[in-house]
This record gives structure tokens, sequence and C-alpha cells, in this order.
């Protein structure tokens, strides 16, 4: 039998408690080649095949694994809908974060970079997003216990932590991600549309969990890391090998980021 969503967040929850009983209020989302940060943050670490239900991802870079500690409750790799996962999984551990009590989520992922000033290493602090996965994930019956049927999303990365980050790293560019579904990399044309559309950078992810994430009424922030700039741009071809390679580079940077950053939520 296919369980609802609810439903798994509980069985998950309930692996976990066995765990710990920590209640985090603060969330992170670790992108592609980003995992290793996880160990920035103290806590037990879960390894997703050992959460009830729970799917195991499957991209490079990607380990798989929940640090849940007093103060962060880090998620190291996240399910993409380009994996086929139905929508219900890619946000499945947004809900379930904010059944472990977490009230702020930082959003990370690899981008590739369509603004002409962007070059693979920069960060960018998201201050919108352009959804074209052609799906939304609270699509379907609505728990209004949990949110409401139409969420407004007119301001999804929330202007006090994008404050507090730009406080805590000045140089920090802003700009809008927009979502596509992949796997394959966009064509040089795609990208030329994007940039009409307003779009500056570009991946495969964030997007639901931000969706749910602001549904849930949780405050969320969103960083992408550059790892390459976009088709038609520069370079060549795309190889998702770089991605990781680049995202493991611009580390450094982002782990002083995000480490303040949740110092500055926690104190919020
Ligand atoms: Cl160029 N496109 C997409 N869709 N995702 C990416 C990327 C590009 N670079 C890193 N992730």
């Amino acid at each position: 039998m296919i369980k609802n969503r609810q439903e798994m967040v509980q069985v998950a929850l309930e692996s976990i408690r066995k765990k710990n009983e920590y209640s985090p209020k603060v969330g992170l989302v670790l992108g592609s080649g980003l995992s290793s940060l996880a160990e920035e943050f103290e806590g037990d670490t879960i390894p997703f095949s050992e959460i009830d239900g729970y799917p195991v991802p499957t991209v490079t870079g990607h380990s798989g694994m929940l640090r849940l500690g007093p103060e962060t409750a880090v998620m190291a790799g996240r399910f993409h809908y380009y994996e086929g996962h139905p929508m219900d999984t890619v946000v499945l551990p947004i809900f379930l974060l904010k059944s472990l009590g977490v009230q702020t989520i930082i959003l990370t992922n690899a981008a590739g970079g369509i603004r002409h000033d962007l070059a693979p290493g920069d960060l960018v602090l998201l201050s919108d997003h352009i959804n074209l996965l052609g799906a939304n994930p609270l699509m379907g019956p609505n728990d209004d216990s949990l949110g409401p049927r139409f969420p407004d999303m007119s301001e999804v990365y929330t202007p006090d932590l994008r404050r507090l980050a730009k406080e805590i790293d000045p140089h920090l560019a802003e700009g809008v991600y927009g979502a596509v579904t992949g796997p394959s990399y966009e064509t040089p044309a795609e990208i030329r549309a994007y940039r009409t559309l307003g779009i500056d950078v570009v991946g495969m992810s964030t997007v639901p969990e931000a969706i749910a994430a602001r549904y849930l009424g949780m405050r969320v922030c969103g960083i992408s890391v550059v790892t390459n700039k976009a088709a038609g741009l520069g370079q060549g071809e795309l190889d998702h090998s770089e991605v990781v390679d680049t995202g493991k580079k611009a580390e450094h940077r982002l782990r002083r980021l995000l480490t303040e950053l949740v110092s500055a939520v926690r104190q919020h």
C-alpha cells in the first residue's frame, strides 16, 4: 500500500526518535557536492537507509544522511524530480524537518550561472524563484491543519535572513533561481530564453522544497553555488563531475556563511 505523505513522515519520525530526541530550530539541505559540510554541525549521523520508509538518493555527490543535533538538522542529500521521484518524495525531507521542530530552513544547491557576472565558485543568495518544473509539490488534496490551500509566495526567501546573510558576506551576489526538471542540461537557446525571463541561476532542485517550507510557515533562505556557466556562455560541454568538483571548492566560503548564519539565526 502506498502511504500518504504524513504517514510517511510519522514512520520516518519514529525511526529517528529511536536515535535521539533533539528538536533543532534550524534545518539545512546540502546540495550536490556539498555533503561534507554536514560535519560542521554537531549531531548524530543517521543514514537515510536507517530511516524507515525513506528512499535512497542515487546521484553522485549525495551521500544521503541526516545529521540531527540540538541546534541543527542537516540533510546531506536530497531527492530530485529527475530521478523519477514523485513530488511527495522530493519534499518529504521538508515535512520531516517540520515535524522535528525546524522553523528556519537553509536550502543550498549547485547551479549554472546565467547572468553574465556570475562565474564558477560564486555564491548567489536567492531573492526569488521561477518554477519551470511543470509541477507543484502541493498539488493534490490539502491538509488544512498543515497549511493553506493557496499559500502566498510573494516572499519565499525571507528578507530578514537575506539581510543577515549579506551582513556576514557583503560580497554575496543575489539572484533569481530557475528550476527545471533536467536531467539533461539546457541548450544555449533555452538559456537565452531563461535570461529573458529574468532567471540568474538555473538548477534542478530547491524550488519544490522552498514552496513546501513556505506552505508550512517556515522561514526560508536559499543559496546557490555557481558550479559552471550555463550552456552557450563559456567553457564548452557541461559535465556533472565538474559540477561536483566546483561545489567542493566553493565549500570554504559557504562553510563560513552557513555556520555564521546558523548562529545568527539562533540568536535572532
Ligand atoms: Cl548549467 N543547469 C542545470 N539545470 N542545473 C545545473 C547546471 C546547469 N549547473 C549545475 N546544475
